[in-house]
């Protein structure tokens, strides 16, 4: 396995393209399932999600090509109507295939996707919604059968959970609608800007949808979808990212290009309270070093609110933020396995029920410490950045399943990060 090693102390300056939306492409590229005419998706990141997607698109039946950022995709004729564990249990967002297979073959047979890193992850909405569309569930050796002899038939469905709504729910029991005869309305639906991005896919297929990005989606079945080329948003979060990275490490000011600064606005506001200077264009920002840096409470939330993707990158920065800090994330409140790890490098933060106490010291140093899942990869490669001495990250492979090439940008803007070889 390789691993990075980041030695601390350098400053960043420069700008940056950021890349498509990797949570934008995975539920689009499951979509191309719903026609038999080929789509052309751009501007997909190359990380290793998207390929185990394609991976899964491919076993379906799809025919696939990539090149530099697009994929070309034609599923004329499925043959299988089958997510198998071994390629499911690597990806969690193999889950929304489900839809588009039931939508076009009034059968799915996924496997469950287990838990992970972050916490309990169940899939129950997703069933109850494909449910509530006609289709029998069961469930059986670990694995979901769905079914719908009579075809899929609109209705009202409420995806709303305890926890807000579900982000690839919403985008599962849409890809179902758009195919199943009369009306389906939405309520409780995810606003995230992924799932307004997936709706305009099917919307130029010819889908008729209305509402996407509002709790309340109504969707017109229509019998057929065409072929169309899409470019998919940027990614809000690894923008993010680099915006913390910024706001711990810039020289002057970094500068972040092809974004959309609406989808940031939670995370601007924050960082602007905290003290950064930032300066938003129509599709940039820049970001400066806060002169005098105050900490924030932050409390995650659906969209427009402060993500959970970004929860962990802001605990790297408040690390060495003076004050206290205190960081809840009420959408998945385990979610803090760097913590641990950043305690190896002398952060003190305390966790306690899905709340992390951050009270900020001058500097940490450098530890080896342990990748566990995406967003805590990035939260200590940024930790790394400002940390004396040589940070040496192992199980980097989370970090390349979300980031395209994050070592590369980073080095570009003045950091020095070794991808090595596992030992
Ligand atoms: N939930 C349920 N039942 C369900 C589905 C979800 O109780 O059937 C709960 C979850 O346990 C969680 C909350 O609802 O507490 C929201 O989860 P959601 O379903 O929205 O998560 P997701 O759709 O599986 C997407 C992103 C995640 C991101 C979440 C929340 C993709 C591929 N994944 O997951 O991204 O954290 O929405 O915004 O879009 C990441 O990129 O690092 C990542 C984990």
């Amino acid at each position: 396995m390789e691993k990075f090693v980041v030695h601390g102390g350098s400053q960043l300056s420069g700008s940056l393209n950021v890349s498509g939306s990797k949570n934008a492409s995975l539920p689009i590229l499951a979509a191309t399932l719903l026609t038999r005419e080929e789509c052309v998706i751009r501007r997909v990141p190359d990380v290793s999600d998207t390929n185990y997607m394609l991976q899964i698109l491919q076993n379906l039946g799809a025919e696939v090509e990539r090149a530099s950022g697009n994929v070309i995709i034609k599923c004329e004729k499925i043959r299988s109507h089958e997510a198998p564990y071994d390629l499911v249990r690597k990806m969690r967002a193999s889950v929304c295939v489900m839809g588009p297979l039931l939508a076009r073959q009034n059968r799915a047979d996924v496997s469950l996707p287990g838990g992970c890193v972050i916490g309990d992850r169940p899939i129950d909405l997703h069933l109850k919604g494909l449910e509530g569309l006609g289709a029998d569930v069961t469930v059986d050796g670990g694995n979901v059968h769905l079914e719908a002899r009579r075809g899929l038939i609109g209705d009202t469905i409420d995806m709303a959970g305890k926890h807000g709504a579900t982000v690839l729910g919403t985008d599962n029991v849409m890809m179902a609608a758009v195919l199943a005869k009369g009306t389906t309305v939405i309520t409780g639906a995810a606003c995230e800007p992924e799932v307004v991005d997936l709706a305009d896919f099917l919307i130029s297929m010819g889908a008729k949808i209305s509402g996407a990005g509002t709790p309340r989606i109504e969707i017109e079945g229509v019998d057929e979808l065409g072929g169309v080329k899409h470019t998919v948003i940027p990614d809000r979060i690894e923008a993010g990212t680099f915006l913390v990275a910024g706001a711990m490490a810039a020289k002057d000011q970094i500068t972040l290009k092809r974004v959309n600064p609406e989808h940031l606005a939670s995370v601007s506001q924050v960082l602007e309270a905290c003290g950064c200077g930032l300066e938003i264009g129509d599709n940039t920002i820049s970001i400066s070093r806060a002169e005098n840096p105050v900490g924030a409470n932050i409390t995650t939330e659906p969209y427009p609110g402060f993500p959970t993707d970004m929860q962990a990158q802001m605990c790297a920065l408040f690390a060495t933020t003076p004050g206290l800090s205190v960081v809840k994330d009420t959408i998945f409140p385990q979610r803090f396995m760097h913590a641990s790890e950043m305690k190896r490098m002398g952060a003190n933060i305390e966790v306690d029920e899905g709340t992390a106490m951050i009270n900020g010291v001058e500097q940490l140093s450098a530890a080896p410490v342990m990748a566990s899942d995406l967003r805590a990869s990035a939260a200590l490669l940024l930790a790394g950045l400002t940390a004396k001495g040589n940070t040496e990250i192992s199980r980097i492979y989370h970090i390349d399943r979300g980031y395209e090439h994050i070592d590369d940008k980073l080095v570009g803007l003045g950091a020095e990060i070794e991808r090595l070889p596992a030992d």
